[in-house]
């Protein structure tokens, strides 16, 4: 997968990228991470990327034409090598959709992105009509700008690209995989300042770990993320039990 970021602070991109699943994702040529430095892309002396907002109002906006032109220049180096079926260009903003696993799994199945960062005072709304073809938002708060947002995007998708985890990290058992937050997990020791790990784990019956694990995923979730189940991958059994451990909780 190759992903190419546009933003005004490149420098930024530096620390993130350089360590971890990325860097070994990088070395193996499991992806290739293009930074941009929109400001490039300008034609005055001063280089200047943002301007008043038309009507009046505080904060400048991001000016339309260094965003087209870096934009265009990425396609056409990408176009050079190949032709790939769909190219999303998404703009990191708070306006966007909010970005969750299941739209991870869905990016990471092309095999070009182009993240545009905003800074939060704006972006002249022709980069959203005519250029971006997705918007997407990291939460409901407002960031100084896309940047960290589209660290985060790019670590969640580079995570699920085949071989980029080992089989001992595998994405399967994540939070949010199956529409579940994850099971509680321990490690040696077994008891820890008096506190003991459940019985079940250090059984070595995988039929009864699993089962564990999974009513735990679904009581963890009922505790704390209840709005997740509605759309879970749950048997009518566990449903069941759902409707009753609700009922039994509430006053
Ligand atoms: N830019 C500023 N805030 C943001 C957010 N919450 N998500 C994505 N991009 C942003």
């Amino acid at each position: 997968m190759r992903i190419d970021i546009l933003t005004l602070f490149p420098e930024m991109f530096q620390g993130p990228f350089s360590v971890g699943i990325f860097q070994r994702a990088i070395d193996r040529d499991l992806v290739e991470v293009n930074i941009h430095n929109i400001r490039d892309f300008t034609h005055d002396k001063h280089h200047i990327v943002d301007d008043y907002s038309y009507g009046g109002g505080a904060g400048m906006v991001l000016k339309p034409e260094p965003i087209f032109e870096a934009v265009e220049s990425v396609k056409s180096d990408i176009y050079n090598e190949e032709k790939p079926d769909k190219l999303p260009v998404i703009l990191l903003t708070p306006q966007g959709r909010l970005f969750r696993q299941q739209i991870a799994q869905e990016l990471s199945s092309y095999s070009h992105l182009i993240l545009i960062c905003g800074r939060y005072e704006g972006v002249d709304e022709r980069v959203r009509q005519h250029l971006a073809t997705d918007e997407l938002s990291i939460g409901d708060y407002v960031l100084g700008g896309g940047e960290l947002a589209a660290m985060v995007v790019t670590e969640a998708v580079v995570r699920l690209l085949p071989g980029v985890l080992g089989s001992e990290e595998s994405a399967l058992d994540d939070s949010h995989t199956a529409g579940l937050l994850e099971y509680p997990q321990y490690t040696r020791p077994s008891v820890y300042r008096g506190w003991a790990v459940p019985e079940v784990l250090l059984s070595g019956d995988h039929g009864q770990i699993e089962k564990w694990r999974r009513q735990q995923a679904i009581l963890r979730t009922l505790k704390r993320r209840p709005e997740l189940l509605d759309k879970a991958d749950l048997t009518s059994e566990e449903r069941k039990l759902i409707e009753k451990l609700k009922g039994e909780s509430s006053p």
